[in-house]
C-alpha cells in the first residue's frame, strides 16, 4: 500500500463520504458553539491589527468576501462570493492531502481548505492547517486577481513538476515564502500578504515590527536554494515589490531553473548572501536567543 492509499484509507475511516480528489463535505452544522467562538477570538485579535500590518489587498479581501466575523463561514456561500471576483472557490478536506491531489486542486482554482478548526488551548499553534488558517489565512488575497492567477500557476507549476522533474522541495520553498510568509513594499512600508503570518498574531507583528529576522528582495532562484523553519518564526523573510512581478518573474518554464538547481548551494534559513538585495539585515537575536535556550535545556553551551 502506498503513503498516499494509506492516508486516503486513514481519512475515508473518518469520512465515508469522502471523494477520489480528497474533498468532503463541509457539513456546516457539525460546529460546535465553541467551535464557532475559536474562530471569532481568532478573528477579532487579528481583525484589530491587520489594518496596520497587511497589504490593502488582503484587507480589502477580507471585506469584500465578508469573511466571517462571527461564525466559521460557510464554503458554498464564501466560494459564490470569491467566484464572482475571481473564479475561485474553496473546497473542504479533511487536513492535508497529497501534493497532486493538492496541485490539482489549485489548477482548477479550487482552494482545499481543512473543514475542522483548532482547540481552545491551540490559539497561537498549530501543526495542521486548520478552517481558520486555510480560510482566514489564504482566501481573502485569493480575491485579488494577480494574486489569483499565481496560485493557478503555481498548481499547474507543480503538476509539471511532478512528471519530470524532481524538484518539489525547491517549488516548496516558493510556496512557502510567498503564499505562506511573503512580505511586500507598500507606500506605507512593509506589510503582510502571506497566510502564514496573517493568520498568526505573534508572527504578524514579529514579521514587520522585530529587528531579529532578514528582509530581503524576492529573487526567484535564491528563494528556491533556501530551506525553511516550519516549528518557528522565519529568520528570513523575502519581499515583493508587486503582485504583478510576483506572476511575472514565476509564471514561465521552470525547467531551465530546475536545471540550474541540480548542482550549487542549498542555504540556511538566516544565511544572508553578497549577492542579496537587502531590505533590512536582522540581527538574529530572536534565532540566537532561541538556540541559547535549547542548548541550554540540552545542558551544553552551544559552541559545545
Ligand atoms: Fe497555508
Amino acid at each position: 500500500m502506498t503513503d498516499t492509499a494509506t492516508l486516503f484509507a486513514q481519512f475515508r475511516a473518518k469520512h465515508p463520504g469522502i471523494r477520489a480528489d480528497y474533498t468532503i463535505d463541509q457539513d456546516w452544522q457539525h460546529y460546535t458553539r465553541e467551535e464557532h467562538a475559536t474562530w471569532r477570538t481568532l478573528y477579532g485579535r487579528l481583525e484589530r491589527l491587520l489594518p496596520d500590518y497587511a497589504c490593502p489587498e488582503f484587507v480589502d479581501g477580507m471585506h469584500r468576501l465578508d469573511i466571517g466575523h462571527d461564525a466559521i463561514p460557510e464554503f458554498t456561500e464564501l466560494s459564490r462570493r470569491l467566484g464572482a471576483l475571481t473564479g475561485w472557490s474553496v473546497v473542504a478536506v479533511p487536513g492535508l492531502v497529497p501534493d497532486d491531489i493538492f496541485f490539482e486542486h489549485l489548477a482548477n482554482r479550487r482552494f482545499p481548505a481543512g473543514n475542522f478548526i483548532r482547540k481552545p488551548d491551540q490559539l497561537d499553534y498549530i501543526e495542521q492547517p486548520d478552517v481558520f488558517h486555510d480560510v482566514f489565512g489564504h482566501v481573502p488575497m485569493l480575491a485579488h486577481p494577480v494574486f489569483a492567477d499565481y496560485m493557478q500557476a503555481y498548481g499547474k507549476g507543480g503538476l509539471r513538476a511532478l512528471k519530470g522533474f524532481d524538484k518539489l522541495s525547491n517549488l516548496a520553498r516558493l510556496y512557502w515564502y510567498t503564499v505562506e510568509f511573503g512580505l511586500i513594499r507598500t507606500a506605507s512600508g512593509l506589510k503582510i500578504y502571506g497566510a502564514g503570518i496573517a493568520s498568526s498574531t505573534a508572527e504578524t507583528v514579529y514579521a514587520i515590527d522585530d529587528p531579529s529576522p532578514n528582509r530581503i528582495a524576492f529573487d526567484l532562484e535564491r528563494v528556491m536554494r533556501t530551506k525553511y523553519r516550519i516549528d518557528d518564526f522565519q529568520e528570513t523573510y523575502f519581499v515583493i515589490d508587486n503582485f504583478e512581478q510576483l506572476f511575472r518573474e514565476t509564471y514561465s518554464d521552470f525547467a531551465p531553473v530546475y536545471e540550474r538547481l541540480e548542482s550549487g548551494p542549498t542555504y540556511e534559513p538566516g544565511t544572508v548572501l553578497p549577492s542579496d538585495s537587502i531590505v533590512h539585515r536582522g540581527t538574529g537575536a530572536y534565532a540566537a536567543g532561541k538556540a541559547l535556550s535549547t542548548a541550554h535545556q540540552a545542558g551544553k553551551s552551544p559552541a559545545a
